[in-house]
């Protein structure tokens, strides 16, 4: 790995059906990236405990959400891929930044405010774990002296959040962290009509390199497309079979009238399957539209369904072959929580040093 490349850090939590916002918006960026990037690419497991999981399901999902790292093309000889509870310096600069993390930045965060909503218990309300969760994720991010970030655009506001820590630190305490920007996919740039109306990335200019890929529900177009949806019919999973991905297009909703065209704001349910299909195919939604002029709604979703179909299919075949070999899966984690050892300790000695403790 090239001492001189530039870092990039990312992650997933292995939480709810990862799906194929996850992959499209995230997953598949970070493959055409890591060749380019030193690249960083967590497990994050502690997130995930932030709303609660059962424990034999979650240490499930940890290894599934490795296996689709290494299944959709992330590659261990090029990238460090690991569990992030496996370095402990995460937990220890969450601590510490959760000391200089004013409480009203926290409790304004959109995610926390959404999922207080859905995980707060009639006993205990919600739990202080999804407050701090930006806390964490920032730790994630500045251990590694990241300088890109590729997320999804519903990442932006916790980005903005850990670009404001580390300016603040940085001030008061001298150069430690570096100020990372998100690296969002420029999808909608595709489109000249989309990117003209698009309420995305660039408008919170601050950070963020172009515009934003956001796959939303396929039973509610309004809304993304969200691992923790109740209605399966909401997303599309990696691991959904040909059947299933056929049944759910069918089912997906649609707009009025008939054409096929990409306007996000009076068409927002085609527009978003044009996108899925533009991302799958590596198509522009323009050239899409073109193609599609005079046909209906089910031509196109028998169309796209295959080229679903085909885009997940040498993941899935590669995930089934993961599946037994966990051993190796385990072996290329644990490497890589070494390599991710070795960088993010000098962080955490640093800020330590700073801040006045003895290390
Ligand atoms: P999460 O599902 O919240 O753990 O997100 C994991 C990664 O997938 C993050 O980079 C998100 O920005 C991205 N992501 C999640 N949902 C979507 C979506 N509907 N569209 C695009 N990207 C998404
Ligand atoms: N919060 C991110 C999400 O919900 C996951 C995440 C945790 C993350 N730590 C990160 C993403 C660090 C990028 C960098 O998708």
């Amino acid at each position: 790995m090239a001492v001189n490349k530039q870092t990039i850090f990312s992650g997933v939590a292995p939480s709810g059906t990862i799906h194929i916002g996850n992959y499209l918006g995230a997953i598949k960026n970070w493959v055409r990236l890591q060749d380019e990037y030193r690249s960083i690419f967590c497990i994050v497991d502690l997130h995930a405990i932030t709303t609660p999981q059962d424990p034999e399901k979650l240490r499930k999902k940890i290894m599934e959400v490795a296996m689709i790292y290494l299944a959709s093309g992330i590659d261990p000889e090029k990238s460090i891929i690991f569990i992030q509870s496996h370095v402990p310096a995460h937990t220890e600069l969450g601590w510490i930044l959760n000391t200089f993390t004013p409480l009203g930045e926290l409790e304004r965060m959109t995610q926390y405010k959404d999922k207080r909503q859905e995980t707060s218990d009639k006993r205990h309300g919600v739990m202080a774990g999804l407050l701090n969760y930006p806390t964490l994720m920032a730790a994630d991010i500045l251990l590694y002296q990241t300088n890109k970030i590729p997320v999804g655009e519903d990442q932006l506001q916790h980005i903005e959040l850990t670009r404001s820590l580390a300016e603040r630190f940085n001030n008061r305490f001298g150069p430690t962290f570096t100020i990372p920007e998100a690296l969002v996919d420029p999808v909608r740039s595709q489109s000249p009509k989309a990117t003209a109306d698009a309420p995305l990335a660039h408008r919170t200019s601050n950070g963020v390199e172009k515009s934003g890929a956001r796959i939303m529900g396929l039973d509610d177009p309004i809304k993304k497309m969200s691992k923790s949806a109740r209605n399966p019919e909401n997303y599309i999973a990696l691991l959904d079979s040909p059947d299933e991905i056929h049944k759910k297009i069918k089912i997906a909703v649609t707009d009025s009238g008939k054409e096929i065209i990409f306007d996000p704001k009076n068409k927002p349910a085609i527009s978003n399957l044009l996108q899925i299909f533009g991302l799958f195919t590596d198509t522009a939604t323009q050239e899409l539209e073109k193609k599609y002029v005079g046909k209906n709604y089910a031509e196109f979703k028998k169309d796209l369904a295959e080229a679903v179909i085909n885009g997940l299919k040498p993941i899935q075949e590669k995930y089934r072959e993961l599946e037994k070999k966990p051993d190796a899966v385990i072996k290329i984690l644990r490497e890589g929580a070494e390599s991710a050892q070795t960088i993010s300790s000098k962080t955490i000695k640093a800020v330590k040093e700073k801040i006045g403790l003895i290390s």
